[in-house]
């Protein structure tokens, strides 16, 4: 691999020593249940600790179980997930729950292996799960400890993606310990999070100062290599309101589309003709979208609702599970502004 991954306890001892003292309170900490330690998983798979905070309590006051959440109807997930983004988790995590049910008896399967076969649950996910939950000594790499190990060890490469992490499994693969190999998994992001952050970091209060090569060698603002951004692609669109008497037209997202499953407003290839109600600016991966709220009016009896379109009135739109745009044209047209 190139670089020389210190002896295991002299990680292990000073990092599990200080996360004793420094661990962050989550609701998900402190108890080993694995459907609950899944569920925190997959929402900080791409959403910062503090706002996934709010919604684990939200969502395990509404789903305690993984019968509960099994039993549950898509649409209530989805409207209790809506503003964390990447919906597809939320989709998978129902399908992986009825799984559990269906084809497990609704026992979590134990090993990383198995783990990793449900829809959703990758290697970092099967990892943290089986170490967190179960005690196996499996490995995990994230984004907050990605950058622990990689100045640990002095691995200067781009890391992320399959390529870029592969030297990093080997080297967590190493470190991690049979006992309590969750606590150390946990402590490694934690420390990522809070001490050895992308930028400025605390070395001085690090725990792993004195083994740890980026420091050892003064390449600390240097490792992890940047990852190349990809440029922002501009899209313009038209988002029509089209209301009947007291309702406006809702169509749910089709399967391959951002937000699938979701409602929202039409878009419209051409402007049409109406009034105009504002601007809404969003961002999608690498994408800068602009979008234009045109309200028009129809005429006639409204059709009858299908599995794609609806006429709600506007503040049934409150229940519905929007996508962030849609929610934010809703409140343009509940209020006029964004
Ligand atoms: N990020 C991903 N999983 C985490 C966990 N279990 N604790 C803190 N941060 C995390």
């Amino acid at each position: 691999m190139g670089c020389d991954v210190p002896e295991p306890g002299r990680v292990t001892r000073p990092l599990v020593r200080w996360y004793a003292r420094a661990r962050r309170d989550l609701p998900w900490r402190g108890c080993r249940d694995p459907y609950r330690v899944w569920v925190s998983e997959i929402m900080l798979q791409q959403t910062q600790v503090e706002r996934v905070r709010e919604y684990f309590t939200r969502f395990t006051t509404r789903f305690p179980t993984v019968e509960s959440l099994a039993r549950a109807r898509e649409a209530d997930v989805l409207r209790l997930w809506e503003g964390l983004g990447y919906y597809r988790r939320a989709r998978q995590l129902h399908a992986a729950a009825r799984t559990i049910v269906a084809d497990h008896g609704g026992e979590f399967p134990r090993s990383v292996e198995a783990l990793r076969s449900l829809p959703g649950i990758g290697r970092y996910t099967a990892g943290a799960i089986a170490s967190i939950a179960f005690g196996v000594r499996a490995p995990i790499v994230e984004a907050n400890s990605r950058r622990v190990l990689a100045r640990l060890v002095g691995h200067a490469a781009p890391v992320g993606g399959v390529a870029g992490d592969g030297p990093l499994w080997e080297v967590a693969e190493r470190l991690v310990p049979a006992r309590d190999p969750g606590l150390f998994n946990q402590a490694l992001m934690d420390l990522g999070a809070g001490i050895c952050t992308p930028e400025r970091p605390l070395c001085p209060r690090c725990p792993l100062a004195e083994v740890c090569v980026a420091r050892l060698t003064g390449r600390v603002a240097e490792i992890p290599a940047p990852t190349p951004r990809r440029a922002a692609t501009i899209i313009r669109e038209t988002a029509v309101v089209t209301r009947r008497g007291d309702r406006v037209l809702v169509e749910r997202r089709g399967a391959g589309e951002w937000w699938e499953g979701l409602w929202d407003f039409p878009r419209a290839a051409t402007a049409p003709r109406g009034r105009r109600l504002g601007v809404v600016t969003y961002t999608v991966t690498h994408h800068k979208v602009t979008c234009t709220v045109v309200e028009r009016a129809a005429r006639g009896p409204a059709p009858r609702p299908t599995r794609t379109h609806r006429w709600v009135a506007p503040r049934a739109l409150d229940g519905l599970a929007l996508s962030a745009p849609g929610r934010r044209i809703a409140r343009l047209i509940a209020t006029g502004e964004d």
